[in-house]
């Protein structure tokens, strides 16, 4: 058994949708569905670059779904050859997660002869607008068979159409093929898909057991890819000619070459080496599983891009950007790669205007960043979030309006970013910006109590959604304090060194801010050690997560909102007031960590996958190997399972869990590792799982990389 594989011979339409997700694959600039060569939008298929999103009338806006330049499907005697066809007799598909190639092998019956379609494809990770598909066909006996290869155009959408196609041209020089000139609906954004193949013909005539192959390059180009020059674009039509000719020419071999050298490099510093016995090498898989799907979605190919909650897996989520990125899946790469983890925070200075916007739109000052994001910073998040399952209709939600911790989650990654490489280059190119208008915007929102003489933060969401509209979630409070410390510690240093125009105009807001940090309520543990996740949660009915399951009506049912089975208990979606003890471990005594796991674990729906990471990492800290371990395995196997929640109320919420998978690093890392940085300097505190020996990863801090070696008994560090 390949340990860089996963297989699966599902062909149920659940399989079908599942593999979709499981076996992706991408290389940044774009990700393709992991559906095989003949699927058509009924399989959900789906070409998604980073980036791209279009509106149709009053829809969703999402993320545009390209014309799928990989088709090919066979067919005997007028009848398709498909995954749905009764001539089917086996079918396999697989993935390779070290070089991020799926494969497939299928046999159908056709008349007694056994025809058997081998193929395999990969989003060259070399050339990030070049796609690659091998295609074998044998046959026992002799055959003739119908063959149809495109551009398939008729493409899934949740909520399209979002394109459309302004012209068909051949490819040129004479090869089989064509270019799709599109563009977007909403934007007009031009685009353009193209495709070459060394074969044909309509039919294909086979002799028995000698075997025909078919080679597909692909090219897919927007006008706003990072070659392409913004002061004298290139039609991209011109741009995806010349680029699949020349993947012709360099031709399969060599392309495969360099896309598996480029995975080579990426693996380099990428990979986490997990030694010890069986559960440990499962342990393993299920990591690097993660980090291979981590690595295919980080932004390459355009500038300030960032990950999107179900990375490019699909349209759900709107293909939008949420806190995720910055507290779930920026930390493995600000330690791997940490040129890519800048770009996150780029994306989050390029997207300021429209969370000024949004906080203008709301009547408060500075910036208040989308609930979710797409590529201007306005929020993508509607006011109808889910559809009630009984009336059908949709339901408000306000985690748009009140979700108001995704500043701090933005402003904790710049200061992580900045201690960590010691690169304060992207505070002057906006990042400081973004620090104060993230600080003047909470500043407004802080209501000041003259009777209690304190700052209180009312009507906000947590990250357990299903309690709407509370005052002073602990987890929030405590998110803002540092947001507003930060501000006024990067202020004044600034004012001292060079003022810089930003800090100038954080200035005026320096005594108050100051006041507010002095006076800001943060909720403390009571009697018991326990914090309360918001004013009077621990009012509301206290019953067990079976009591609340058990009253569901239908399984599809939103347990959070108005009237949500879980609003008016204290079961939660998510962790919480854990997120807040996970990152200031170091302001509360281990007595409190353990009363509030024991606490809120039981009473945690864990409906989010951000849940279990968070769980996990405390569960490590209090010295809770058995449950970390379980938790291990529910964020590393999200994905690789399929085990994942699918709906929320009426709306489809499948594919990737890119927060999971980045909390799957952070937990072999943060958690089983015990790493952390005090004073620039590596900190180890090791707590491996049994059936674990040793575990090695790279971590780069300031200028230096260090390779990591833990074991149960200690640990070294070694300049890499
Ligand atoms: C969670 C959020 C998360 C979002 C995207 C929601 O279900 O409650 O915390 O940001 O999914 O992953």
């Amino acid at each position: 058994m390949n340990p860089w594989e996963i297989e699966d011979s599902g062909i149920s339409e659940e399989s079908v949708i599942q593999n979709g997700n499981r076996m992706f694959c991408g290389n940044g600039f774009m990700g393709y569905r992991g559906t095989v060569d003949e699927a058509d939008k009924s399989s959900m298929t789906g070409l998604i670059v980073n980036g791209i999103y279009d509106r149709q009338g009053d829809k969703w806006r999402e993320p545009v779904n390209f014309p799928n330049p990989l088709f090919i499907q066979l067919s005997f005697e007028g009848q398709p050859l498909t995954l749905k066809s009764d001539s089917l007799n086996s079918h396999v598909q697989k993935l390779n997660f070290r070089y991020g190639i799926f494969s497939r092998k299928t046999l159908w019956n056709c008349n007694g002869a056994e025809l058997t379609v081998e193929s395999e494809r990969f989003l060259s990770m070399s050339e990030k607008n070049i796609l690659c598909l091998r295609y074998k066909i044998t046959s026992n006996k002799d055959i003739t068979l119908g063959i149809i290869q495109k551009i398939d155009e008729e493409v899934y959408d949740a909520n399209g159409p979002h394109f459309k196609i302004e012209k068909k041209s051949d490819v040129g020089e004479g090869k089989c093929g064509e270019i799709l000139m599109c563009r977007t609906l909403e934007k007009q954004l031009p685009f353009a898909v193209a495709r070459i193949s060394d074969f044909c013909s309509d039919t294909i005539t086979l002799k028995a057991a000698v075997p025909q192959i078919i080679t597909v390059y692909a090219a897919v180009f927007t006008n706003l890819d990072e070659n392409n020059s913004p002061m004298a674009p290139v039609p991209v039509e011109q741009f995806a000619s010349i680029s699949v000719l020349q993947a012709e020419k360099a031709g399969w071999e060599t392309l495969l070459q360099n896309h598996k050298k480029a995975w080579d490099k990426i693996w380099e510093d990428g990979d986490v080496v997990i030694e010890g016995d069986e559960e440990a090498r499962l342990a393993q898989k299920n990591l690097r599983y993660s980090l291979y799907h981590l690595q295919s979605i980080a932004p390459r190919g355009r500038k300030a891009l960032s990950i999107p909650a179900r990375g490019l897996s699909a349209q759900t989520y709107k293909g939008a950007v949420f806190w995720d990125t910055e507290l779930f899946i920026f930390p493995y790469f600000l330690y791997t790669q940490p040129e890519l983890a800048c770009e996150f925070i780029e994306y989050r200075i390029k997207t300021l205007e429209g969370a000024k916007r949004k906080a203008a739109a709301y009547g408060y000052e500075g910036a208040f960043y989308a609930w979710e994001s797409q590529e201007d910073g306005d929020d993508a998040c509607s006011d109808y979030n889910v559809t009630d399952v009984f009336t059908k209709r949709p339901v408000r939600t306000y985690f748009r309006d009140k979700q108001i911790h995704i500043n701090a989650a933005i402003v904790y990654c710049i200061c992580q970013y900045v201690e960590v490489t010691g690169d304060t280059l992207i505070l002057q190119e906006g990042g400081l910006e973004v620090i104060f208008e993230c600080a003047k915007f909470y500043i407004s929102r802080c209501i000041y109590m003259p009777l209690k003489d304190r700052y209180e933060v009312h009507d906000v969401i947590g990250p357990d959604e299903y309690h709407e509209r509370v005052n002073n979630n602990a987890y929030t409070n405590k998110m803002i304090l540092f947001t507003l410390q930060k501000a006024v510690e990067f202020a004044e240093q600034q004012t001292e060194t060079s003022p810089s125009p930003a800090s100038h105009s954080f200035t005026k807001y320096i005594p108050l801010a100051k006041d507010i940090c002095k006076k800001l309520y943060i909720p403390s543990p009571n009697a018991q050690g326990l914090i309360p996740q918001f004013d009077s949660y621990f009012d509301m009915e206290d019953c067990s997560l079976e009591t609340v399951r058990s009253r569901l009506l239908d399984p599809k049912e939103y347990w959070g909102g108005a009237n949500g089975v879980a609003s008016h208990t204290q079961i939660i979606k998510q962790a919480d007031t854990i997120v807040m003890l996970n990152l200031f471990d170091k302001d509360y005594d281990s007595a409190v960590l353990n009363a509030n796991y024991d606490y809120y674990n039981p009473r945690t729906e864990h409906g989010s996958s951000l849940s279990a990471c968070m769980y996990g990492m405390v569960a490590c800290k209090t010295g809770r190997l058995k449950d970390a371990e379980e938790f291990y395995k529910k964020t590393s196997c999200v994905d690789i399972s399929g085990n994942s929640k699918q709906w929320a109320g009426l709306i489809y919420i499948g594919g990737t869990h890119p927060a999971a998978q980045g909390g799957s690093w952070m937990m072999v890392v943060y958690g089983f590792c015990g790493f952390s940085i005090r004073e620039n300097k590596i900190q180890i505190k090791q707590n491996l799982p049994a059936a674990w020996k040793k575990v090695s990863f790279t971590a780069m801090v300031g200028k230096e990389k260090y390779q990591v070696n833990v074991t149960r008994e200690g640990y070294e560090l070694c300049r890499k």
